[in-house]
């Protein structure tokens, strides 16, 4: 296929080049325009989105990232109707039952990150499943955050940091940017080298906020159910062209 020979040819510059993002976070947005466009309903554009999500998968194997974060669901998502909410749910589902052993084969490690208590007892156990079966994969680690939401995740980094002063554990003064990260749920990955968010939106909606504060952008304007390996490559090659200087002057 033309498009998988371009995928190719992409990833052989970026092998070329070297530099490799090591972690990518993908803002997966567009699935509903997607359906509409295709007078479809909107689940089958999340349906749709799963095999993207597959090929990411893939494309950050073959590229050699090795943290790739996901948002699949946030807070804010639970005030969709519920038919929506009940299809998301089950698709999480269903993409660990159908993922899960070439995932663990693969080297890839699954964990799922935010508010897990509103997930219904059926998602729940998918995710302990793919947590457990995929816990000693080292090759790429996959954080699908679900029920999350930035500021809750930095309020609750805050409000363990509070319990620990006033248990005497931690004294005010040591309050500082490691022993913040160190309660955020992304604790023992690096921050975001390249943040995608697909579908040509230009916000980063409550998405890992105090972790891409030296993060490179890339926005696609492609939408998530066609977004592949191919789009993936591109972000990565335009990420390679970018000088990074974390508030610095050029070398
Ligand atoms: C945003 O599109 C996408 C979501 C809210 C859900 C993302 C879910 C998937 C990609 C599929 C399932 C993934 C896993 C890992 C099981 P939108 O509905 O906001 O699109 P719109 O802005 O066009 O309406």
């Amino acid at each position: 296929m033309q498009s998988e020979k371009h995928a190719d040819e992409l990833l052989a510059r970026i092998r070329v080049h070297g530099a490799v993002p090591r972690h990518v976070a993908i803002i997966m947005d567009g699935n509903g325009r997607w359906a509409r466009e295709r007078l479809l309903p909107r689940p089958l554009g999340h349906r749709s989105g799963m095999k993207s999500v597959r090929a990411v998968v893939e494309g950050a194997l073959q590229v050699g990232v090795e943290w790739l974060s996901l948002f699949a669901f946030s807070q804010e998502n639970w005030q969709r109707p519920a038919t929506e909410v009940g299809a998301l749910m089950s698709l999480l589902e269903e993409y660990i039952a159908r993922e899960v052993d070439e995932l663990r084969e693969k080297g890839v490690r699954v964990r799922v990150l935010g508010d897990l208590d509103r997930l219904t007892p059926n998602a729940a156990a998918a995710v302990d499943r793919v947590e457990r079966e995929t816990a000693h994969n080292d090759r790429l680690t996959l954080n699908l955050f679900i029920s999350y939401g930035s500021r809750a995740e930095i309020l609750r980094a805050a409000r363990l940091l509070a319990q620990d002063v006033a248990a005497g554990r931690l004294a005010p003064e040591d309050v500082d940017e490691e022993t913040f990260a160190a309660r955020l749920y992304t604790h023992d990955c690096p921050d975001p080298d390249l943040l995608i968010r697909t579908s040509g939106e230009l916000r980063v909606s409550n998405f890992l906020l105090w972790q891409i504060a030296y993060t490179e952008l890339y926005i696609s304007s492609v939408l998530w159910p066609d977004f592949g390996r191919r789009e993936l490559f591109e972000a990565v090659v335009a990420y390679q062209n970018r000088e990074r200087r974390f508030g610095r002057v050029s070398a």
